[in-house]
């Protein structure tokens, strides 16, 4: 056999093992783990580990991820972009970008704030009219509860948490970004997620978590319990947006995060809840 057909027959095998191994995780296999979306909450914890990039030890951090078939595909839409190792690399690499439909109505392109090394990560859906002038997530009136979330019911400052969303351009009207939309953004939020590698990620409400796990289920029934989400734990809640219309429903949102909070072994607040 020549050698062009030997490699070709190694990246074939490569990549049905690869997708082989993905369903696995997805469908389960006896005596492995299996997607554990339907599964009751887990509530045991880890202990909190430091998230210093200056003084975490090398062994505490999140080890990189296998890049799965769908790394590699989302990856080959912008080659290059896998390589680029930090976030400024990364927001440098989106650029003046003109990528889909949106950019010509943007003021500004939100990519994302916060702790480079956080634990936690949220992922709200796009930028609406405040976050599209200010090039920020979450600086809106839902921007405000999110933040009280984060620093009142769990104690943490703003900073010490990653924020961004499944799209980087305000959807005109904030209408639901269009699938088109979420494909273009789609690897930039994979190199995110890689690079920051938080250790749990909360999902912010129906169309984010949906978008990002491929599913219709409401998040209704998706919220409470844990997910997978390239590798890191994702647990879905309402969107803050939906709480400011819907305040009786912050106590499911403080029972979700008091799931994450047990997940990063850190202590609950005592009066938690914005
Ligand atoms: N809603 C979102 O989903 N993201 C933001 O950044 C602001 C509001």
């Amino acid at each position: 056999m020549s050698q062009s057909h030997q490699s070709t027959d190694r990246e074939t095998l490569i990549a049905t093992l690869r997708d082989y191994v993905e369903q696995i995780r997805e469908e389960g296999l006896d005596g492995l783990p299996a997607d554990r979306s339907n599964a009751a909450p887990v509530t045991t914890a880890e202990p909190a580990r430091p998230r210093d990039p200056a003084t975490a030890p090398v062994a505490s951090r999140v080890p990189p991820p296998a890049a799965t078939s769908r790394a590699v595909e989302l990856f080959s839409k912008y080659p290059g972009l896998e390589s680029q190792s930090s976030l400024e690399q990364v927001h440098e690499f989106v650029g003046d970008c003109r990528r889909c439909k949106l950019w010509p109505l943007r003021t500004n392109l939100v990519f994302g704030v916060g702790n480079p090394a956080a634990e936690l990560m949220f992922v709200g859906e796009a930028p609406g009219a405040d976050e599209d002038l200010r090039g920020e997530p979450f600086v809106g009136r839902a921007g405000q509860l999110l933040t009280d979330i984060i620093e009142r019911g769990m104690g943490m400052p703003r900073s010490e948490v990653y924020i961004c969303n499944v799209i980087k351009c305000r959807p005109p009207g904030n209408r639901n970004p269009e699938p088109d939309e979420v494909a273009a953004c789609e690897p930039f939020l994979l190199r995110q997620i890689e690079i920051v590698r938080p250790r749990v990620i909360v999902g912010l409400g129906t169309f984010a978590v949906q978008a990002l796990l491929k599913v219709k289920t409401p998040i209704s029934r998706l919220r409470g319990n844990w997910h997978e989400l390239h590798g890191i734990r994702m647990m879905p809640t309402f969107h803050p947006a939906y709480l400011l219309r819907n305040p009786a429903d912050k106590r499911l949102v403080w029972q979700d995060i008091q799931l994450v909070m047990n997940e990063l072994g850190r202590p609950i607040p005592k009066r938690g809840g914005a």
